[in-house]
């Protein structure tokens, strides 16, 4: 089974309490009612994908419960394929969501199931993307990005949520060598490159660690574009935040597409060029899935995201 855009990461069920503020140690805070909604870096990024026009495949794993037909359902209603998620002995994964206010929010991950994904799950051939995320084993991630690049796939990783672990294993030998396009945020930047502050990065220096090119996403701020030409600002619409949960994974989505898309219609043009515009669309399909709450039910088509205009408000994604 060959799709244009392959996904490998994990699927969780969402468990969303929006709360004036997040509780500390020790402490109980009243929110309200908890929503259920489909999840998970790998689900979300595939059905961002789907829903801008891609053929996708998601390689991922379910437990056999409510929350994996959940999963599976958002999945196929997106036009995700799905013959490559497996069904495992372990719960679903699930994502304990803390929303306030502001839009943002924070994130307790059980990856259950998703640690059960194998490497021996992938294989990448006749794919054109294939997109990698964190959530799942290290050496499925090593191995998603090595046997696609040795397939001659575009590889797209999104070094997210990452740890001290992941940068040590990715980074030595250097499996970050068969990516094309590394996406991080400031935060993974700074781990990646060993900078005590995220704010103040030398963001050239992430080609050294084997990727391509990377895209550094800033927020509100937009992203930068960092290629064998330098770094190169790309801003990003101003919304009001409702919830900005599974924007980065949307970002990803579309780029996934962005570069299927342009390799498919032979438009493939300046490497530069391509990527800036493929960043541009990207960053517009993010910042529309944070006006709307949830993750994958954010996240628009390809004609709504064409026909939208940012209501320019001023806040603050
Ligand atoms: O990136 C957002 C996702 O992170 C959520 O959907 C949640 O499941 C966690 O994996
Ligand atoms: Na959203």
């Amino acid at each position: 089974m060959t799709a244009e855009v392959l996904v490998v990461g994990s699927a969780n069920a969402d468990l969303v309490v929006a709360a004036d503020r997040r509780p500390g140690g020790g402490e109980t805070v009243l929110g309200g009612d908890t929503r259920v909604l489909p999840g998970g870096k790998g689900a979300n990024t595939a059905v961002a994908a789907a829903r801008l026009g891609a053929d996708v495949a998601l390689v991922g794993a379910v437990g056999d419960d409510p929350h994996g037909r959940l999963l599976l359902d958002s999945l196929r209603s997106a036009g995700v394929r799905t013959e490559l998620v497996r069904t495992v002995d372990r719960p679903t994964g699930a994502a304990y969501i803390t929303v306030t206010p502001d839009g943002e929010n924070s994130i307790l991950v059980s990856p259950g199931a998703n640690a059960a994904l194998r490497p021996a799950d992938i294989d990448p051939a006749g794919a054109k993307v294939v997109a990698v995320s964190m959530e799942v084993p290290l050496p499925t991630v090593e191995h998603a990005v090595t046997a696609a690049a040795a397939a001659g796939a575009r590889v797209v990783l999104n070094l997210s949520p990452v740890t001290e672990l992941a940068v040590t294993t990715l980074t030595t030998p250097t499996t970050l060598a068969g990516v094309d396009l590394l996406l991080v945020n400031e935060h993974e930047a700074a781990l990646l490159l060993g900078a005590e502050d995220p704010a103040n990065i030398d963001p050239a220096g992430l080609l050294d660690r084997g990727p391509r090119s990377a895209v550094v996403t800033l927020g509100a701020r937009g992203a930068l574009l960092v290629t064998e030409d330098g770094p190169l600002e790309v801003p990003a619409p101003r919304v009001e935040a409702v919830d900005t949960t599974g924007a980065g994974d949307a970002f990803a989505g579309a780029l996934a597409t962005a570069l299927a898309t342009a390799l498919d219609t032979g438009t493939e043009q300046d490497h530069v060029v391509e990527l800036r515009r493929a960043i541009e669309w990207a960053a517009r399909v993010a910042a529309l899935s944070v006006t709307r709450s949830g993750a994958q039910p954010s996240y628009p088509t390809a004609d709504e995201v064409a026909r939208w205009s940012p209501p320019d408000t001023g806040a603050m994604v």
